[in-house]
């Protein structure tokens, strides 16, 4: 069964509380929460104050996925603001090995993201430093933009290198997931499902998530 984790960027800012309360209530395992410095990414979301609220009440892992450039400066104020997963782009860390160790001695899962562009073979020498590789399936940026289909080429590819090497470490897919191609993604080897509309938008979130999961 997939590991699914709603996006709270997809989710009613204005009923966060509900919302939250509406994750808590489904068989979501983690709820996905983006952070985005208007630098890295042409966008601006939100970040600490809304992840400290809001991982107050969320009874489900907190799996932040910042789209940040220096992401080292803010890692420990994440951890105090809920976070326990942390996830840093590849794109921006010159000193990425160093970056996780940051994250995994505050005591957080470590997770690198990669871009569309970005090949899997770049992470062979820090895959064993990792608790999660998050596969990009669209640009880094907004939510509701179509899957890219190469994605799950890089799924596969990423799956036969954890495998070869015998680690331990979750694919996590993000971008584009729909119940159209979710099983396509598990398939190619994702461990966890990131959706934000499919979820939030739909008519009823919690059986949309219990469709993701039952996949
Ligand atoms: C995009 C974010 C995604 C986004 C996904 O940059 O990283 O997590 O919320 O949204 P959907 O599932 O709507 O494509
Ligand atoms: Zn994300």
């Amino acid at each position: 069964m997939a590991i699914v984790a709603p996006s709270l960027l997809a989710a009613d800012f204005l009923h966060l509380s509900n919302e939250c309360t509406l994750v808590n209530n489904s068989q979501a395992d983690w709820l996905h929460l983006d952070v985005m410095d208007g630098r890295f990414v042409p966008n601006i979301s939100f970040g600490l104050p809304v992840i400290e609220q809001v991982s107050a009440i969320v009874t489900k892992v907190c799996d932040v996925h910042l789209m940040i450039e220096e992401p080292e400066k803010y890692a420990e104020a994440f951890k105090k603001a809920g976070a326990d997963h942390l996830t840093v782009h590849f794109e921006v860390c010159r000193n990425l090995h160093r970056n996780i160790q940051q994250i995994k001695e505050l005591g957080m899962k470590a997770g690198v993201a990669i871009n569309p562009h970005t090949p899997v073979a770049a992470l062979q020498d820090i895959l064993h430093e990792v608790d999660i590789v998050l596969v990009m399936s669209v640009n880094p940026g907004f939510g509701g933009q179509k899957f890219i289909p190469h994605t799950l080429v890089k799924i596969q590819e990423l799956r036969k290198m954890i495998n070869e090497r015998n680690l331990q470490v979750y694919i996590e897919v993000d971008g584009g997931v729909t119940l159209a191609n979710a099983k396509q993604i598990t398939d190619a080897g994702a461990d966890v499902l990131v959706a934000g509309n499919t979820v939030f938008k739909s008519a009823d979130p919690v059986a949309t998530i219990a469709a993701l999961k039952s996949l």
